[in-house]
């Protein structure tokens, strides 16, 4: 290894044991029954694709390299549909006094429900995903959605959002500011928010949106039992706003207690707002400020959500933060595989964990945290890649003209 600075930075989180009372009130086992049960009826589910990475993974030194592939899910290239779809589900149940049981897709969609909920608007901030979801999820349901977006965001996404029939703003500022103007306008509007990030008094629908999150995690524990594994030995999970993080950690703390995997949540350098509340270490979320520069769209908030970060700071073992070309790595890595294992379409903010794996396995001065986290030959390493090619341009300037180019002394010696 060559003598250089990491390009990574972390804090590690040694507990000796967890305290995981917050993951078991978010995501009781049942949920994820419920939640499924609820996906699975909406035309042209299905379950999305466990790849493994076999060849890769022997390069590394691991037993297994698991990736749960959401780049083709529904259709909308990322997992996001599912909370955004979820928390529509268990508004109009809620609005309309109905149990589980006497609640079904086809219902939801009928008109007789239209009828009983009048004329709603749904409203969200979206730095993408979450608002291409919303828009699909109303559009289908046939209610009226607005989506606000921040200055920075690609005309290809707000494209995208716009195909599905929503009003898309664009709003100055960043993703947060966005947030706060959706508030601000949907009090004044009458409009109902389906946020996938959550902030005092606004608990409700962000908490159903995480628990949408566990029909993917719920899936990756049947598929994996299918290969003869109870659960992987380490989660890499990206994070904005934490709900993903959150879901998929308190997830598995609600499902295995002191024996959860090994989580260690990735963020990019300039939006680290969990990173940064783990450093300051008072329980706390704290946000961070500045214009969140990344390329990886789907990651660049400032503010974490409040209730992710109530699961996260007493379940997430490592907070992880990289630089841009870790992620544009990571596509590459995915989109050009080894011979025998499978290609994977995986966008800036799919890719980054994949990337930052390899950094921390390869990179010099990062032993403290390689020998915190002990992955060896016996590891089953779980990554997500969380969207496909959902910003074609940039896409096609990562994998086909390089852009982003891993720096030379960051070059794997291979
Ligand atoms: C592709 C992708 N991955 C990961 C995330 C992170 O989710 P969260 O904001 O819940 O941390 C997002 C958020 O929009 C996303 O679009």
């Amino acid at each position: 290894m060559k003598n250089k600075i990491p390009d990574l930075k972390w804090v590690i989180k040694r507990r000796v044991s967890k305290n995981i009372d917050a993951a078991k009130e978010m995501f009781p086992t049942e949920i994820s029954r419920v939640s499924r049960n609820f996906h699975r009826q909406i035309p042209g589910y299905s379950m999305s694709p466990l790849r493994a990475l076999p060849n890769l993974a022997q390069i590394f030194g691991v037993g297994g390299l698991w990736v749960k592939d959401e780049s083709a899910r529904l259709k909308l290239n990322s997992f996001k549909v599912l909370g955004g779809s979820f928390a529509l589900y268990r508004f109009i149940q809620d609005k309309l006094g109905l149990s589980d049981e006497n609640m079904n897709y086809d219902y939801l969609a009928s008109t007789e429900v239209k009828h009983k909920l009048g004329n709603i608007t749904f409203a969200s901030a979206t730095d993408g995903n979450h608002g291409l979801g919303i828009a699909w999820a109303t559009q289908k349901l046939g209610f009226a959605c607005v989506i606000y977006v921040h200055s920075e965001t690609s005309l290809r996404r707000i494209d995208a959002i716009r195909n599905y029939g929503a009003r898309v703003e664009v709003i100055a500022g960043n993703y947060d500011d966005a947030v706060r103007q959706i508030a601000v306008d949907a009090e004044k509007y009458g409009w109902e928010i389906i946020s996938d990030t959550s902030w005092e008094g606004y608990t409700r629908v962000p908490t159903w949106i995480m628990q949408g999150y566990t029909t993917m995690t719920s899936e990756i524990q049947e598929q994996m039992s299918g290969q003869g594994l109870i659960k992987p030995t380490h989660i890499f999970v990206q994070a904005g706003v934490g709900a993903l993080a959150a879901a998929v950690i308190g997830y598995y703390h609600s499902l295995f207690g002191q024996d959860a995997p090994k989580c260690i949540v990735v963020e990019p350098e300039n939006a680290a707002c969990l990173f940064h509340s783990a450093q300051v270490d008072d329980g706390e979320a704290h946000s961070i400020n500045g214009d969140l520069d990344t390329v990886m769209a789907g990651l660049a908030c400032g503010e974490p959500s409040q209730i992710a970060w109530n699961v996260l700071k007493d379940t997430a073992d490592a907070f992880v933060t990289v630089p841009d070309y870790i992620a544009a790595r990571g596509m590459r890595m995915y989109a050009t595989p080894l011979i025998g294992d499978p290609s994977i379409v995986s966008g800036e903010s799919g890719a980054v964990t994949l990337g930052a794996f390899v950094s921390i396995l390869k990179e010099n001065k990062v032993d403290e945290l390689r020998d915190f986290l002990g992955i060896n030959e016996n590891s089953q390493i779980l990554f997500l890649n969380t969207e496909g090619n959902t910003d074609p341009v940039q896409f096609h300037r990562i994998i086909w003209e390089g852009s982003l180019p891993v720096p030379q002394e960051y070059w794997l010696e291979t």
